[in-house]
């Protein structure tokens, strides 16, 4: 016999794995979701927003969901992080210090990420509970308290994503432009022209 036991099982093995997979094994589990099913949970807002349900809110509105349904957690004025508990307000100007308070209001780079993440996940205790006004009110009344809006701008699908956070450009661009005489330095988010050669 020219072939080794190895080689052997190895075919036998080959052999096994293509007939499973030319069969496709069903397992009678699960079905196929509904649309109303993928709806509920297709709920990602991108940074510029075009997700965004219709509804609207303010920070007047903000202030008294909050003391009802965050400050439990989150203090009642937002800056009394607890444990796990992130602080809500604050930080700006200390992201280049070597304290940095990285809060949704000095490091998230985009607002509509408010309000999917409230959206999503909070309050903790009872996640996705929120309607969209609630959830507009309270992004309104977070940017607001951060010094980011004045406080009766309406916040909805239109005016949300045209908020400008103050670290935008603190991040690294996701798709960079490489330019011919830049590069692009480890802790610069911009790319920066390099130095010729005396
Ligand atoms: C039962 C406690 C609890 C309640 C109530 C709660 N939160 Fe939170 N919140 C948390 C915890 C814990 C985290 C951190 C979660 C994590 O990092 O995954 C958090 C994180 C957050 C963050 C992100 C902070 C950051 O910088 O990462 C936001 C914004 C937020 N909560 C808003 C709210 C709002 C608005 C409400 C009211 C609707 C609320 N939370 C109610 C516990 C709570």
């Amino acid at each position: 016999m020219r072939f080794g036991k190895s080689s052997v099982l190895a075919a036998a093995i080959l052999a096994a794995g293509g007939v499973s997979w030319a069969q496709s094994p069903k397992y009678h589990l699960g079905r196929t979701p509904s649309d109303e099913e993928i709806k509920a949970w297709d709920i990602s807002v991108g940074p510029e927003g075009k997700e965004l349900p219709p509804g609207n809110g303010s920070a007047d509105v903000g202030v008294k969901i909050y003391a009802e349904k965050c400050a439990l957690c989150h203090g009642l004025t937002g800056t009394e992080g607890k444990f796990l508990h992130g602080v809500l307000l604050g930080g700006k100007e200390s992201l280049t210090t070597l304290e940095p308070v990285k809060t949704i209001g000095s490091y998230w780079p985009y607002a509509t990420t408010i309000f999917d993440f409230v959206r999503r996940a909070m309050p903790f205790n009872n996640p996705g509970s929120l309607t969209a006004d609630e959830v507009y009110s309270l992004t309104a009344f977070l940017l607001y308290r951060n010094g980011i809006i004045e406080e009766p701008a309406v916040i909805d699908a239109m005016t949300l994503p045209k908020v400008r956070m103050p670290n935008r450009d603190g991040f690294f661009p996701v798709n960079p432009v490489w330019m011919p005489g830049y590069y692009q330095p480890y802790f610069s988010p911009q790319p920066v022209p390099r130095k010729k050669k005396q």
